[in-house]
C-alpha cells in the first residue's frame, strides 16, 4: 500500500484544492471553461488545440516561445474569439486567469533538447515550477506531459507505472530524462503539499501530421527520407524497439486523463512493439519501395526496447489506442510531402 501511494497512484492529498477565482462561478464564466496549453504550437499541443476548440464550450490560451513550435499549426485558431495565442517562455512566471493548464512546453526531440540542454532542464524545472505556482493561485488543475524517458535504458519489460527507471542522472539525455522526473516530483509535491489538482501522462512515442521534420526523431526521420528518396537511416543495432501512437489517439487519451479522476502517472501509448528495422521496411514499403535501407552509428544512452503496459489507462480512462502504424504512416505522408514541396508520382 505505502509503495502504491508512493508511485502516486492514490489521491493521496489530505489537502483541498485551492478556490478557484470568483469569477469562475459568475454567470458569464459558467459556460465556458477556460484551458490553458503550454507549448501548443508545437506537434502534440496543437493537435490537441484542434480537439479542444472543437467543444464550443472550451476557450483556449496558448502560450509558446516558438522553440519547436510554430504559428502555422494554429493558423487555423489565430483570430476565432474563444482562442488567444501568447509568445511566452514558462521559464517565466506567467499570470492568466485558467481552469485547466495542459502543461506541454519542453522540446520533445533529441536534437533540440540536446541544442541548448541548460535551458531544458530550465524549462523543465523552473517552466513547471512557475505553471505549478499559476494553477495554485486560481485554482486550476494541471496536466503535465511526462514522457516514458523516465524509465531510462529499462531493465522491465514491458514498462508498468510503478517501475522507477534507469536512467543515467549525469548523459546528454539527462537534462530531458531527469528534467521531466524533477517535473513529475514537483507535481506531486505541490499536490500533497498544497492540494493542487494534478495529473501526470507518461507519453511514449508518438507521431502523426506537424512532426518537425528531420528533427531526429525516427519516424519523421524515416518519412522525410522516403519521399526524397533518400536511404532511411537506422541506427545500430536496428534490434531496439519502440511503440508509436498515433497523435489523435494520445490527444483522445490526455483529455480523458485531464477529465478524469485520477493523478496519473498514467502511461499512454501505443504497445504494439517494432524494431527499428521492422520501421524502415514499413516507410519503405508504404511510401517508397525505391529506397535502401542503411545502418548508422548510435547516439549515447539509446534505450534497447520501449513498450508501455496500458493496463492502467485501459482501466482507469477507459483508453486504449485506435490507429494501427501501418495506418497511421499515410496520413503523414501527405502532410510531409506538402511541406517539403515533393508531390506523389503517380
Ligand atoms: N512527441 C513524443 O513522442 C513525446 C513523447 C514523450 C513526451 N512528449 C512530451 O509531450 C510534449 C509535447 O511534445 P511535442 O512532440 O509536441 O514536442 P514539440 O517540440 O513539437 O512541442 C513542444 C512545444 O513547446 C514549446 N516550448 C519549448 N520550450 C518552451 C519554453 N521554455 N516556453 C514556452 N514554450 C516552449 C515549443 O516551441 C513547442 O511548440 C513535451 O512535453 C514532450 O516532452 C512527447
Amino acid at each position: 500500500m505505502a509503495q502504491e501511494v508512493s508511485n502516486g497512484n492514490h489521491n493521496s492529498s489530505t489537502k483541498p484544492p485551492p478556490t478557484p477565482s470568483p469569477l469562475r462561478f459568475s454567470k458569464f464564466f459558467q459556460s465556458n471553461l477556460r484551458i490553458l496549453v503550454t507549448g501548443g504550437a508545437g506537434f502534440i499541443g496543437s493537435h490537441l488545440v484542434d480537439k479542444l476548440m472543437e467543444n464550443e464550450k472550451n476557450e483556449v490560451i496558448v502560450v509558446d516561445n516558438y522553440f519547436t513550435g510554430s504559428k502555422d499549426n494554429l493558423k487555423k485558431w489565430i483570430g476565432h474569439p474563444r482562442f488567444e495565442l501568447i509568445r511566452h517562455d514558462v521559464t517565466e512566471p506567467l499570470l492568466v486567469e485558467v481552469d485547466q493548464i495542459y502543461h506541454l512546453a519542453c522540446p520533445a526531440s533529441p536534437i533540440f533538447y540536446k541544442y541548448n540542454p541548460v535551458k531544458t532542464i530550465k524549462t523543465n524545472v523552473i517552466g513547471t515550477l512557475n505553471m505549478l505556482g499559476l494553477a495554485k493561485r486560481v485554482g486550476a488543475r494541471i496536466l503535465l506531459t511526462s514522457t516514458s524517458e523516465v524509465y531510462g535504458d529499462p531493465l522491465e519489460h514491458p514498462q508498468t507505472e510503478n517501475y522507477w527507471g534507469n536512467v543515467n542522472p549525469i548523459g546528454v539525455r539527462s537534462c530531458y530524462d531527469e528534467g521531466k522526473r524533477v517535473a513529475e516530483t514537483l507535481m506531486f509535491d505541490y499536490h500533497r503539499q498544497h492540494g493542487i489538482e494534478i495529473r501526470i501522462a507518461r507519453i511514449f512515442n508518438t507521431y502523426g501530421p506537424r512532426m518537425n521534420i528531420d528533427d531526429g526523431r525516427v519516424v519523421s526521420n524515416f518519412i522525410a527520407q522516403a519521399i526524397r528518396g533518400e536511404s532511411l537511416t537506422v541506427q545500430l543495432p536496428g534490434t531496439q524497439t519502440r511503440s508509436f501512437c498515433y497523435v489523435s489517439d494520445m490527444v483522445d487519451g490526455l483529455i480523458r486523463l485531464m477529465e478524469g479522476e485520477h493523478t496519473g502517472p498514467i502511461n499512454i501509448g501505443n504497445p504494439g512493439e517494432f524494431t527499428m528495422l521492422e520501421l524502415a521496411e514499413a516507410v519503405k514499403e508504404l511510401i517508397n519501395p525505391e529506397v535502401e535501407i542503411a545502418k548508422v552509428e548510435n547516439t549515447p544512452d539509446d534505450p534497447r526496447q520501449r513498450k508501455p503496459d496500458i493496463s492502467r489507462a485501459k482501466e482507469l480512462l477507459g483508453w486504449e489506442p485506435k490507429i494501427k502504424l501501418r495506418d497511421g504512416l499515410p496520413l503523414m505522408e501527405e502532410d510531409f510531402r506538402q511541406r517539403l514541396g515533393i508531390p506523389r508520382k503517380n
